[in-house]
């Protein structure tokens, strides 16, 4: 838990916003059921505080939903959707698992890197991407294919990356 640090106070890092956010995921479990709303928190949590998941955001939640810290840290840290470091303002997570493989994801990884000059889990200096390695994302059929933020891009090359960042602001 090393990378993990404490930032901002507890009022900081649950505004209104989030409460009721929170909240609501809580209330579609039954009582006692709290742990099944800690995904979703953490989503909303991570959302709410630049694309990453502090330490004191997690002891936070964990004080919110009345559970201990290590039931917290256990998901942030199981998940590769949730970081523990800051990130860019943008996430591109590349699959390279087998069938990506097998349609050229070196090459789209490749061009990625050089694109974007960073490697896996590195930001761009600029702070506006964030690159990451991720195992399967459930698109097999579109291989090769990234997830930019929230939206999957499919069949790439690298000029199809080239048209997709273009794009990004
Ligand atoms: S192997 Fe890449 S989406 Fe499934």
């Amino acid at each position: 838990m090393t990378a993990l640090q404490l930032t901002g106070s507890k009022e900081q890092l649950f505004t209104e916003t989030v409460r009721q956010q929170l909240d609501s995921w809580i209330s579609k479990y039954p009582p006692g059921q709290v742990q099944s709303a800690v995904i979703p928190a953490l989503h909303i949590l991570q959302n709410a505080h630049d694309g990453w998941l502090s330490e004191g955001v997690m002891r936070a939640l964990a004080e919110y939903l009345d559970v201990p810290a290590i039931s917290i840290f256990e998901v942030a840290t199981f998940y590769s959707m949730f970081e523990l470091t800051p990130v860019g303002k943008h996430k591109i997570n590349v699959c390279t698992n087998i069938s990506c493989q097998l349609c050229g994801s070196q090459q789209i990884v490749e061009h990625l890197q050089k694109r974007l000059g960073i490697g896996f889990g590195e930001t761009t200096l600029d702070g506006k991407f964030t690159l990451k390695e991720v195992e399967c994302l459930g698109a097999c059929v579109g291989a090769p294919m990234l997830l930019l933020d929230r939206d999957y891009h499919e069949l790439l090359t690298p000029e199809k990356i080239d048209a997709i960042l273009d794009g990004v602001k």
